[in-house]
This record gives C-alpha cells, structure tokens and sequence, in this order.
C-alpha cells in the first residue's frame, strides 16, 4: 500500500475551516489567511443534490487548492449518493483524505471502499448523520482514520447545532484508537466548542461560525475553537 500524501498534522485538537462559508470570489486569499491564523487543514463539503438538497464543488476545485498549496491537508467530505464514483477523481485532484457517509453506501461496501481509498495513498473518513443510530456505525469503528459525527443535517452552513449528537461522539470517544480522529461538522464555534472537545472530538469543522467573521477576527476564533 503507498504511503499516504500527507498525514493528519499531529497537533489536536485540530481546526478545520470548511470553505463553505468562505469568499469564493477569493477563495485562494480566505484559505491561506485561515492557514495563517492557526487553522490546520482545509475541510471541502461537497455536494451532488441528491444526497443533500445542495450543490457545492468538485474534484477541479480541489486540484486548483491542492496545485496552489501542495502541503496543505485537504479534507474532503463527500456528501453523495455515489462515493465510489468520486475515489480516483479526488485522488487526481491531490485530496488527502476522503470522508464518505455510513448512509450513502451498503454495509458489505464499507470495509472495501475505505481500502480503496487508501489503497490511492489516501486517508479515509466515515461519517454519520444525526438521525442515524450510532449502532449504523458501530461495525466499522476500528476500520476509518476518522469517524465523523454529523451535528447539523447535512447540506448547508450556518444551521444550528444538534447537542444531543454529543452522545454519539463520547460513545466512539471510547471506542477509537489513538491514531484514530473524531471529528465533529456543523454548527460548531466558541460558544460550543468546549463541549464539543469535551465529548472526545479532535477535529472541529467550522464553516460560519469562522467565516462569518471579519478577517482580523478569525485568528482569535480559532484560538478559541482549540480551546
Ligand atoms: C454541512 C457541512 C459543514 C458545514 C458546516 O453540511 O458538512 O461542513 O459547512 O458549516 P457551519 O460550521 O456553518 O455549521
Ligand atoms: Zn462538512
């Protein structure tokens, strides 16, 4: 199996901005300047309309960020009915790791689609809706270098957060290995966050709650998200 591109960075907890909520008339200045304020990795929410009732970006906008900043972590989430289809694509387009949800795919699907996308070098992600039973993921906890635990409905920033996803987050807060990541998605920022890493999240996707500050703000957000 080739080596991963790049790994995770080691600092935890980890801040991922999604691009959602960023400028995308500017989208390359508002990546740079999170990176700049502390942020760790870039988180891209990708959207097919049909998964989510939304449309977001693809494998081209991934190969521009990857193309003007190769070591920069891209953490793709793949809210699609169809992850399988979008493997090689992200691959190509310099992804460093790729979420897929634990609803979009058959249960026997799972175990062979993570191996595929490490088999590409890259990390694997499994995430899961609010309305899921986190039993739906129970089966593949050891299997994914992250599990993600949705705190909003997927498909738009700015909604608010579901608290009582934290519960799913400690129950695989107790499951997970060391070298395993827990992110949460949706409705996180400074007024939550502590609860948030509280219940064993160690990577905090944040898209308004960052984005919807102004830039001179943003460096003491994620300061405050780390906690
Ligand atoms: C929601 C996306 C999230 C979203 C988070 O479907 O997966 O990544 O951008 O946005 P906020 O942080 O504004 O809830
Ligand atoms: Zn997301």
């Amino acid at each position: 199996m080739p080596t991963p591109l790049l790994r995770m960075p080691p600092r935890l907890p980890l801040i991922a901005p999604s691009i959602l909520s960023a400028d995308f008339a500017h989208l390359g200045d508002d990546c740079r300047h999170a990176l700049s304020c502390g942020a760790d990795l870039l988180h891209l929410d990708v959207m097919d309309g049909h998964f989510v009732p939304n449309l977001t970006m693809g494998p081209a906008l991934c190969a521009s960020l990857h193309a003007a900043m190769p070591s920069v972590y891209l953490d793709v989430h793949l809210m699609v009915n169809d992850p399988a289809k979008f493997v090689e694509p992200f691959a190509r387009a310099g992804a460093s790791n790729l979420t897929f949800h634990v609803e979009a795919v058959a249960p026997e699907q799972v175990a062979p689609l993570i191996d595929r996308i490490r088999g590409l070098g890259l990390e694997a992600g499994l995430a899961i809706n609010p309305p899921t039973p986190v039993e739906r993921i129970l089966p593949f906890v050891g299997l994914p270098d992250m599990l993600l635990v949705m705190s909003v409905n997927p498909g738009f920033s700015g909604q608010s957060f579901i608290a009582s996803t934290l519960e799913k987050t400690q129950t695989l807060a107790n499951l997970v290995r060391k070298d395993q990541r827990i992110q949460m998605d949706g409705g996180v920022g400074p007024g939550n966050a502590s609860m948030v890493r509280e219940a064993g999240c160690d990577c905090i996707v944040s898209a308004s709650a960052l984005f919807g500050r102004t830039r001179d703000e943003r460096a003491s957000v994620i300061a405050a998200l780390r906690g």
